[in-house]
C-alpha cells in the first residue's frame, strides 16, 4: 500500500477561490479592502521566510498588507505602542506579530496587547478561552489549517484515536481542544504527547491520525505507527542546501519510511504549511466583515 499524498498546496489554493471571490464582494459592495500588518522583530531567517509568505500570499488576494521589520534590540515598550496605534489603525483589520520574539520581549505581554477583533493568529487568551469552549473566534491558524485538511480529504475523526505529539501553545494544545469538540473534523478522543511522555511509540501506534508537531527532523519512524495510520506532519526543519543553495527541508516524520505503511501523509513542503497561510487570510477577511 502507498499512503494518498494530502496536497496542502490544491486544498489550500480551493479556499483561496473562495476567498477571492469574498474579497471582491466585500470590495464592491461596501468598498472594504482587508488589511494585515505582519511585525518582524529581529532578523530570524525562518521567520523572515514566514513573513515573506503571508506578504506574498495578501498581495494574491489583493489583501492590503503592511509589513514593519524591527531591529532585534527593539524594546517591549517601543512594541507595545506601535501595536497600541495599530489596533486604532481602521486600515487594519489584523495584526500579527511573527514569534518567537527576542529575549528581552514578553511574548504573552505582547499578545494581550492585541485588539482581540485584530488577533487573526487566534492567541490572545479572550479567544483562546472561546475557543476552548466552542464559541465563534478567530481560530489558530496551524491547527484550523489541519481541520480543514481532514475535512476535505474526507477523513472521518469521529471516535478515531488521533495522538497529538507536541503540547505548543500554537499547534498541540488548540488541536487537542479543537479536536475533542462536536465539530467538523472533531469527536475525536485526543491524547497529548509531549518531552515528558515515557513511551512515546506505545501512543503513536495506536494512533488512527498522528499529528506530529515536535521540531525535530524525521522523529516518528515507520517502526512508530501501525499500518493505515493517516500522518498529519506540521515540522518544517531545515537539514541542508543543494549545490544550488536551496534549502532541504524535512518534516517532523520519516516521510519516506512511512509512506508506504500509511493511509493518507501530508507532504513537506506541501502540506501543513499552506494551509496556515491561508487561514490567516480567513481569519483577516472575517476580521474585515467584523469591521462593517
Ligand atoms: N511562529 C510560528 N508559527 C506562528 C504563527 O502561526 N503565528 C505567529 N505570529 N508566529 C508564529
Amino acid at each position: 500500500m502507498s499512503a494518498k499524498i494530502i496536497s496542502g498546496t490544491k486544498i489550500a489554493g480551493q479556499i483561496r477561490e473562495d476567498l477571492k471571490k469574498e474579497i471582491s464582494e466585500l470590495k464592491e459592495k461596501h468598498g472594504l479592502i482587508p488589511g494585515l500588518v505582519t511585525i518582524l522583530v529581529g532578523d530570524d531567517p525562518a521567520s523572515k521566510i514566514y513573513v515573506g509568505q503571508k506578504e506574498k500570499a495578501c498581495e494574491k488576494l489583493e489583501i492590503y498588507s503592511r509589513r514593519i521589520d524591527l531591529p532585534p534590540e527593539t524594546t517591549e515598550s517601543a512594541l507595545l505602542s506601535l501595536i497600541k496605534e495599530l489596533n486604532k489603525d481602521a486600515k487594519i483589520h489584523g495584526i500579527l506579530v511573527q514569534l518567537p520574539l527576542p529575549k528581552q520581549i514578553d511574548q504573552q505581554r505582547v499578545i494581550y496587547a492585541i485588539d482581540p477583533s485584530k488577533d487573526v493568529d487566534g492567541f490572545h487568551p479572550v479567544n483562546v478561552g472561546k475557543m476552548v469552549v466552542g464559541e465563534k473566534s478567530f481560530l489558530p491558524c496551524t491547527p484550523h489549517g489541519i481541520l480543514e485538511l481532514l475535512v476535505h480529504s474526507g477523513i472521518q475523526t469521529e471516535g478515531a484515536e488521533v495522538v497529538i505529539v507536541g503540547r505548543s501553545n500554537i499547534v498541540g494544545k488548540p488541536l487537542l481542544n479543537l479536536m475533542i469538540q462536536k465539530r467538523p473534523a472533531g469527536n475525536a478522543t485526543v491524547t497529548i504527547c509531549h518531552t515528558k511522555t515515557r513511551d512515546l511509540s506505545f501512543h503513536t501506534k495506536r494512533a488512527d491520525i498522528l499529528i506530529a508537531a515536535i521540531g525535530q527532523p524525521k522523529a516518528i519512524t515507520r517502526d512508530m505507527v501501525k499500518d493505515g495510520v493517516v500522518v498529519i506532519d506540521v515540522g518544517v526543519n531545515r537539514i541542508g542546501k543543494t549545490p544550488e543553495g536551496k534549502l532541504i527541508l524535512a518534516g517532523d516524520v520519516d516521510f519516506e519510511g512511512i509512506k508506504e505503511k500509511a493511509a493518507a501523509i501530508t507532504p513537506v513542503p506541501g502540506g501543513v504549511g499552506p494551509m496556515t497561510i491561508v487561514m490567516l487570510m480567513k481569519n483577516t477577511v472575517e476580521a474585515a466583515k467584523m469591521s462593517l
